[in-house]
Parts: structure tokens; C-alpha cells; sequence
């Protein structure tokens, strides 16, 4: 039990240093022998279990349904230390569900798509223009999982240069990215505020569009006051799912669609603006007339 107890810290210390995996095995090997590891094991597992269990509870207290797989991929995640544990549900829409967790003393928000109302027809379309993958005769699943690749791919890059959480780990339909917040309460969208200084936060989106575009070359695409959170007085931009490279071809109808958004809302917040300069604003360019005509098909 001493060993136990030993080990356990280890793992605790090394578990915010994802780099040191291999460290963290050679300690555990080093330090236990045969009897104590499978001890270990034993007690981790129940661990596991009795987590499994309570949030297979929780889910049912609120009525979400995933299927057998998805339940799989999540168990697999606190089982291989990727988290520690589900908490709670954060919204749960009707494409995804979106989970607050934790990973030690961090917290996470987890994005688990569901593999059975996804709009894969339009997820194809998106995927489909984009070089990055390549498609041919695929399943439902496939294409979700491709589009959740994609998504975490697009968060990777864009929170390398803009205010975005940075994505952790993707697996299968589920994605694991840090969680904006205060003390695992979600920051609030940019829609529920009153009172900001609404210039600056009309400024600041307009320069992450531009720096999202020219040095990320992304178009978010569904950029809007609902996927604009609120932390420490910065905007935070979520919910890359239908994020596009520049060269795809819906990139231009997209951007147009994002900046007519947001310059509805921040007009209405009083702020002189209007979607055509934005839109030179980012790009350099005037609109073409064709892009823009592509907007209804989006
Ligand atoms: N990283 C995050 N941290 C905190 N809350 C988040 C995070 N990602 C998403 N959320 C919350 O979950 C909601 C849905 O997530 P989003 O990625 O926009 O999915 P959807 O495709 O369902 O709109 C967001 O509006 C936000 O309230
Ligand atoms: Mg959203």
C-alpha cells in the first residue's frame, strides 16, 4: 500500500504533463512490482467503473441517448486518463452535446457529436471542397468523423493566432478542447451582455477576422453573438465545425455570410458598421457579385 500510495502521486504530478507519458510509465515500472501493479490495476478500474456508472446516471437523469459506440469512445477517454471526469452537461444541441469535464485540476469541454441526427449531406459538401481530405464512398460515421478531424484541425490553428480554446484530443465523433470559463462555469455568449464597450468588442472580431483570414487562412462560418464568448473582456470565438481554408470554394460566400452577422448585431448595438467594408477590411478585396449570390445555398 505504501507503493500505492506513492504511485498514485506520481501519476497525479505527471498527469498535467502530457509530455511525459513515457517518464510517468518508466516511474511506474520502476517502482512497482507485480503484486502492487495488479493492486493498481484493480483499484484503478473500479475507479473507472464507479465513474462510468455515474455518468451513464447523470445522462439518463436528463434524457441523452448516445449510442454504444459513443459511450465507448467516452469511457475510453477517462480510462486512458484523458480526463478524470464528466461533470455535467454545458448545452446539448441537436447535432452535438457539449460536456463540461475535467482533466485533473483542469477543465475541459468536450464536443460529442451525435452519429445520428448529424446533417451529413451538408458535412460532405464542407469536407469534400476541402484539400485536407479526401472522400471517396464513405459512411455516416466516416464523414463524421472527417468533419470532426476537420473541426479540431481548424480550433488548432485558429487558437494559435486568435482568442480560441485550444483543442486537446479528437477521438472518433468526439472532441476534447479546453474549456472557457470561470471555475467551470461557461463564459457567457456575446448576445446575453447589455452593457460593453461595444466598439472595442466590434474592433477586436473585426481584427481576429482579418488575422483568422490572412495569417490562418480560415473563414470561421458560422461566426455570429452565439459563438462569440465572453472571458476576462476579450472575445473568445468557438464552434469551428463549418470553418473552411480560404481556398475552398464556399470560403468567400461563408466570410460575406459571417460579416453581414456580425455587422447586423454590432449595428444594433449602435456601432457604425456595414458588411462590405468589413469584408475589405479582411480580405482587401470588394465582394463579387457571384460569391455573394451564393449566400442562399449556403
Ligand atoms: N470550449 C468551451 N468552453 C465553454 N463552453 C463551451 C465551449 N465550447 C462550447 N461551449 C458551449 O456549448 C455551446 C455549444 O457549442 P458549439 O461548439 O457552439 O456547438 P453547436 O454546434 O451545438 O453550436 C456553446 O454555445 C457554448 O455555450
Ligand atoms: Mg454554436
Amino acid at each position: 500500500m505504501r507503493y500505492y500510495k506513492k504511485v498514485m502521486n506520481i501519476s497525479k504530478d505527471l498527469d498535467f504533463k502530457v509530455k511525459d507519458i513515457d517518464k510517468e510509465i518508466y516511474e511506474l515500472n520502476k517502482l512497482l512490482s507485480e503484486k502492487e501493479e495488479f493492486q493498481l490495476d484493480r483499484e484503478y478500474q473500479k475507479e473507472i467503473l464507479e465513474k462510468e456508472r455515474k455518468f451513464l446516471e447523470d445522462l439518463k437523469t436528463v434524457n441523452e441517448v448516445f449510442d454504444k459506440r459513443t459511450l465507448m469512445t467516452l469511457f475510453s477517454l477517462l480510462a486512458g486518463k484523458h480526463l478524470t471526469e464528466y461533470i455535467g452537461i454545458v448545452n446539448s444541441g441537436k447535432e452535438a452535446v457539449v460536456f463540461k469535464a475535467r482533466k485533473g485540476k483542469f477543465y475541459r469541454a468536450v464536443k460529442v457529436y451525435r452519429v445520428s441526427t448529424c446533417d451529413f449531406k451538408t458535412m460532405s459538401k464542407y469536407i469534400q471542397g476541402d484539400p485536407r481530405f479526401h472522400l471517396r464512398k464513405s459512411s455516416r460515421r466516416q464523414i463524421i468523423h472527417a468533419w470532426v478531424e476537420k473541426e479540431f484541425r481548424n480550433l488548432r490553428r485558429a487558437s494559435e493566432i486568435i482568442n480560441a480554446p485550444k483543442a486537446r484530443l479528437r477521438r472518433e465523433n468526439v472532441l476534447i478542447m479546453d474549456f472557457v470559463g470561470y471555475r467551470g462555469i461557461p463564459a457567457p455568449k456575446l448576445k446575453e451582455f447589455q452593457d460593453l464597450d461595444w466598439e472595442r468588442y466590434y474592433k477586436i472580431i473585426r481584427d481576429s477576422m482579418k488575422k483568422l483570414y490572412e495569417e490562418g487562412e480560415l473563414v470561421h462560418g458560422d461566426l455570429s453573438e452565439y459563438n462569440i464568448l465572453v472571458k476576462d473582456n476579450e472575445p473568445v470565438f468557438i464552434d469551428f465545425s463549418q470553418s473552411v481554408i480560404t481556398q475552398h470554394p464556399l470560403a468567400h460566400p461563408l466570410l460575406i455570410r459571417d460579416c453581414i452577422n456580425i455587422c447586423n448585431f454590432f449595428r444594433r448595438k449602435k456601432v457604425n458598421c456595414n458588411y462590405k467594408e468589413l469584408y475589405k477590411y479582411i480580405t482587401g478585396n470588394d465582394i463579387n457579385p457571384v460569391d455573394e449570390a451564393m449566400i442562399k445555398q449556403l
